[in-house]
């Protein structure tokens, strides 16, 4: 019988990565991570659930500022039905100082679809995770790595930096080619050890400073953004149920954004809506 064989479309820098430097990189990183892992407490759970609001906080917002947030919103919202059922203003009140709130907003709609959808099972996939609203390429292989330590690999900015550094790769490098070179080099059955070994590796050891290499998506100034008046708006809201255009207006008098469109914005997002009264206030749905 004739045998067919695999044709495997490996990149330059894949096919020069030998089996020896894989397991000398091996080594270095849990080495470290021996010695020296973080005690974070997402890291004590194998819940999904649990997982999955870590690692959506997790995604434009720094560890530290995550720590508390995270063990708020468990004890407020402990299982993903609570969640799906809460009013969308407890659960913008819960985000409020993680930034960018509509995170907050598309966790409580994926809650929601998997509480209708899902008879409240969260998929175990990346593919059917990736239908849901706020998560992507990344959180979705993430969740699975660190709840049931399947053998994913997935790239966060860390991960990137200390790719190239250690196999000295151009700072060009697509996302595509970065993610066959973490594949390449996965501890088969060591996933969850080894993603959280790389974190740790990259913000304590080789950071941006040290290595030199630059994070791709830097995030913009937050102070006189158009993030702010947004959050600055949401949060009004959130302490006085309502807001008008006139008083949203009067936080930022010399802005050059436009009130209006950022208004027509929120409520897009179905973040917020309009009264009679024409009063803005939280939009909630059924
Ligand atoms: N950044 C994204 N996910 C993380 C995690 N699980 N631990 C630490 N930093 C992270």
């Amino acid at each position: 019988m004739k045998r067919i064989s695999k044709i495997t479309m490996e990149t330059k820098d894949e096919k020069r990565i030998s089996q020896k430097q894989i397991q000398a990189f091996h080594k270095k990183i849990f080495d470290f991570y021996n010695k020296h892992k973080r005690d974070l407490p997402w890291r004590k759970t194998r819940n999904l659930y649990y997982i999955m609001v870590s690692e959506v906080m997790l995604q434009q917002t720094q560890v530290p500022r995550v720590i508390d947030k995270y063990n708020e919103w468990i004890k407020t919202f402990p299982t993903i039905q609570e969640l799906a059922e809460a009013p969308l203003e407890k659960v913008l009140k819960a985000w409020n100082g993680l930034g960018f709130n509509s995170r907050g907003k598309r966790l409580h709609d994926a809650a929601k679809i998997i509480q209708k959808q899902h008879k409240e099972k969260i998929p175990q996939t990346p593919e059917e995770l990736e239908t849901l609203p706020g998560i992507g390429p990344y959180t979705s292989r993430a969740i699975l790595i660190f709840a049931n330590n399947k053998d994913l690999a997935t790239v966060d900015t860390n991960i990137r930096r200390i790719f190239i550094h250690e196999f000295k790769l151009d700072e060009k490098i697509s996302d595509k080619e970065l993610k066959a070179i973490a594949e390449k080099v996965l501890p088969k059955g060591r996933s969850r050890d080894w993603h959280n070994a790389l974190m740790d590796y990259g913000t304590t050891i080789l950071t941006a400073r040290k290595s030199g290499i630059k994070s791709k998506g830097k995030q913009s100034k937050f102070k006189g953004s158009r993030r702010e008046i947004r959050a600055r708006i949401l949060k009004h809201i959130l302490d006085k149920k309502t807001i008008t255009k006139k008083q949203a207006e009067k936080f930022f008098p010399e802005t050059t954004h436009k009130i209006d469109e950022i208004l027509e914005e929120l409520m897009k997002e179905e973040l917020i809506t309009k009264t009679k009264e024409n009063k803005y206030t939280i939009r909630e749905t059924k």
